[in-house]
């Protein structure tokens, strides 16, 4: 009886502080209920303004990716020095030919405690955001990629009820290399708290020193507003299969504006690894007089990170290279507006092909992706900056430089230092100011900054200026020095600098169309062709770069290297080299391994044959769909990670190939450069070291188009409003082969719980406008991306073209 009713104490007395909890912060995204206008309307900063015939939306949004395109939005005369370029040229597509240019203004209303403190936290707004509460400024950012916060207590109405938050954004013409997106595209939050809290981004967690018996935990926690009150701080740190591992009590001061420090053990830590992302969790509570005023979790993972001179990068101990990519933070169709479902299908498909790093080129990225990353196990080098003091475009970063990059780096360093997957800073990228004599003093300052706000991790810089940094101190200076490219001076650059390692900061930038094949089959610079494609032979790049292979062999032969991060894991908007001067509708880059569409382009079984070392990896190039050239010499590469490999043509044999070490493509991919195209069946054989045959594969030539193949990514999805479902779309004949050369039209609806989100076909010179259910195909498929609703039930996206039998699927919203 006695235990029964202690039980029930125990209950309610668990069931208050529970609602304390609660009560003591809240965090609600700023999601409906907005309204938006292009252009500018300064009175929309009163209350009273009347913006009823604004459109409305839902933020996270992006105000230009609806189109349409066109060739002078954005139209730049440049010469784009990087690619060796001297004389000023006309540059269409260069930011993705989308009207992301202007004035915009959102407006919505909120309600939040007047007794209490709020801030709002924009995870990023593009751009020069002005941010206005019941008509007053309440605070201004420039730079559009970064988060920051204000602090609106004493502007908000006195019952608290009904404020009005408005934002104005621009954007400038030539202020960006690709597209940047419009608008609030990331999330916004209301955050309210107590009087004494932790403030945003509030806490530094580190873990000193970590051994296989144990790790010691650091948790700095700033608390504002403590004046004389003594602060209590009960801190549980929760494993990730969530036990409590240690805790601590403590009672303090909180003296010149010192954080709180607490420092825990942890026995028998499970370290944080891509492999094993393995994450803990800080929970404090913060009592002043006994009475609970906050509480406040900070995520964090174990882990060790080493840059040993000569020998390389270890992670816990265990030596390992980069196998990385950059990306630039749009989502394709979806242009920049951040959504969790698109970030996390991007990540499986790198995950897949073994990649276990990005750079965040080359600006700070959202907060999901970074959170993602420690979920999903990928090591992060976040970089804040393409320019800094010296311009690369007329109205870019460098108008802000002087006043607001320290600003910029803390808010980026605050943000991100807890989390384990990110292994180091870059402060720039190809930045002009590299050869500037006095360059590396500005390279410090940033570097400085750096270190003094995150002590626990190095700092890279993407150089491009080879020369420049090894005579004037720059690459000296840098902790990790980063070359993008210049493979040919990694050597020279290893033996003159003192830390003795070298990072592939950005590599590759080969270039090339999926499903789009140039013949004859040889390595190219710069190569242009009538149709604006580039052939997916995988051997043709830029002036200024190169094909995947030398850099594998870079990291493969040289103990010095770190590993690399090629240029790029997904196409994006913008930068359609070889075609930007003048070559419209050129206006999305060539440079993903992975295309516009989410589809693996061949690179991608190329580098998942070095990187994945987990799966097979068996892959044909290229289609055997060839009407006209029977009796051609047509190329077959074959990207696999077994070392031999026999081919049959029509069951003849072309004989075995191994890799060797005769060339550097033959090193790593299988070709057969004289086999002879004739329709029917390529078939490859894979052999292992032994010589045992161990795998089979083979690809036909396709009949006539017949009918629609919907692939899910998934069957269902929650029935959150947000989640997304990317369906791979193919033409296919009779037997369910791709039909390879079919780009017709193909239609879409979407019924039931579900709707049409977008669509995109991976052609960087198509117009069709990705958000209307209807797209082209192109190399015989595209992707569909269907939106959950906020019901639940059951969705039925149906595909129909013209000539072929029309196809449906059945996702379900749960
Ligand atoms: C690099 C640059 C990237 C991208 C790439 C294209 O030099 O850092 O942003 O422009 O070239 O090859």
């Amino acid at each position: 009886m006695i235990m029964k009713y202690t039980k029930q104490l125990l209950t309610v007395f668990l069931l208050s502080v529970t609602c304390l909890l609660q009560a003591q912060r809240t965090e609600t995204l700023l999601e409906k209920n907005w309204m938006f206008t292009k252009g500018d309307f300064p009175e929309a900063r009163h209350t009273d303004y009347n913006d009823s015939q604004w459109e409305s939306v839902i933020i996270p949004h992006d105000w230009a990716i609806y189109g349409p395109f066109d060739g002078s939005n954005d139209l730049q005369n440049v010469a784009i020095t990087q690619n060796l370029e001297t004389k000023a040229s006309i540059k269409t597509g260069r930011t993705g030919g989308l009207p992301h240019q202007g004035i915009g203004w959102y407006r919505t209303r909120f309600d939040a405690p007047a007794d209490k403190e709020v801030n709002l936290l924009f995870d990023g707004a593009m751009s020069e955001a002005h941010i206005y509460v019941n008509g007053k400024e309440v605070c201004f950012w420039p730079f559009g990629y970064n988060s920051f916060h204000c602090n609106v207590t004493s502007f908000l109405n006195k019952d608290g009820k009904n404020n009005t938050l408005a934002v104005r954004l621009e954007n400038r013409p030539q202020s960006s290399r690709w597209y940047p997106g419009a608008g609030l595209y990331r999330n916004v939050h209301l955050i309210v708290t107590e009087k004494v809290h932790v403030p945003v981004w509030g806490t530094q967690l580190s873990t000193p020193h970590i051994s296989k018996e144990f790790a010691s935990v650091r948790l700095r926690t700033k608390i504002e507003n403590a004046g004389n009150d003594e602060i209590q701080m009960e801190t549980k740190i929760i494993s990730p299969d969530g036990k409590v591992v240690a805790q601590k009590e403590n009672k303090s001061l909180i003296n010149n504006e010192q954080p709180f420090e607490q420092n825990f053990i942890v026995n028998a830590p499970q370290l944080w690894s891509p492999e094993s992302p393995a994450l803990y969790k800080a929970v404090s509570e913060i009592y002043v007089n006994g009475r609970l005023v906050d509480a406040y979790t900070t995520r964090f993972g174990i882990r060790k990170i080493e840059y040993v001179a000569d020998k390389g990068f270890y992670l816990n101990g265990n030596h390992r290279k980069f196998q990385g990519v950059c990306n630039h933070h749009d989502l394709g169709p979806l242009g920049s507006a951040i959504n969790v479902a698109a970030l996390r299908h991007q990540l499986t498909i790198l995950k897949d092909m073994g990649c276990d790093a990005i750079r965040t080129s080359h600006n700070m990225p959202a907060p999901e992706l970074v959170e993602l990353c420690d979920e999903m196990g990928f090591m992060m080098m976040i970089e804040p900056f393409d320019e800094w003091d010296i311009a690369k475009c007329e109205n870019g970063y460098h108008r802000f430089f002087n006043e607001w990059a320290e600003r910029d780096m803390v808010n980026m360093l605050h943000n991100y230092r807890n989390n384990p997957c990110v292994v180091m800073w870059s402060i720039g990228n190809e930045v002009p100011t590299q050869c500037n004599p006095q360059g590396y003093k500005v390279a410090k300052f940033l570097q400085d900054i750096c270190h003094r706000e995150d002590p626990t991790r190095p700092v890279t810089c993407g150089m491009d200026q080879v020369s420049c940094v090894l005579s004037n101190g720059f690459a000296a200076m840098i902790d990790i020095p980063g070359f993008n490219y210049r493979t040919g001076r990694y050597k020279e650059a290893y033996n003159k600098l003192p830390q003795n390692l070298i990072l592939g900061s950005e590599t590759a930038s080969t270039v090339s169309s999926r499903g789009v094949y140039k013949f004859p089959v040889e390595e190219k610079k710069g190569a242009r062709y009538d149709d604006h494609q580039c052939s997916s032979y995988d051997v043709e790049a830029c002036f200024h770069s190169n094909i995947p292979d030398e850099d594998f062999a870079l990291a493969d032969d040289n103990h010095w290297t770190l590993g690399q991060f090629v240029w790029t894991g997904f196409d994006y908007l913008g930068e359609p080299s070889p075609y930007d001067s003048e070559s419209w509708p050129s206006h999305s880059s060539m440079f993903g391994i992975i295309d516009l569409a989410s589809l693996p382009k061949d690179r991608y079984y190329l580098y998942r044959s070095i990187w994945n070392k987990k799966a097979e990896t068996l892959h044909i190039l290229p289609h055997w769909t060839w009407p006209g050239r029977e009796g051609e010499v047509t190329p077959v590469f074959v990207y696999t990670n077994y070392p031999t490999a026999e081919l049959f043509i029509n069951n003849k044999s072309y004989g075995k190939q191994s890799k060797n070490n005769s060339s550097l493509k033959k090193r790593y991919r299988l070709m057969w450069m004289n086999a002879i195209y004739e329709p029917g069946e390529v078939k490859v054989i894979a052999y292992d070291e032994t010589g045992k045959a161990v795998a089979e594969k083979s690809i036909r030539t396709a009949g006539k188009p017949h009918h629609l193949e919907l692939i899910s990514n998934r069957q269902t999805l929650t029935a959150n409003g947000k989640d997304l479902a990317y369906v791979t779309v193919k033409v296919v004949d009779k037997d369910g082969n791709l039909c390879p050369l079919d780009n017709r039209l193909i239609n879409f609806s979407v019924k039931g719980a579900g709707k049409f989100r977008a669509a995109a076909n991976g052609d960087a010179t198509c117009l069709d406008l990705f958000h209307f259910p209807k797209m082209h195909a192109f190399s015989g498929m595209l992707t569909v991306i269907v939106q959950a609703g906020e019901t639940t039930g059951e969705t039925i996206l149906n595909a129909k073209a013209s000539g072929i039998k029309a196809t449906s699927i059945r996702l379900q919203c749960i």
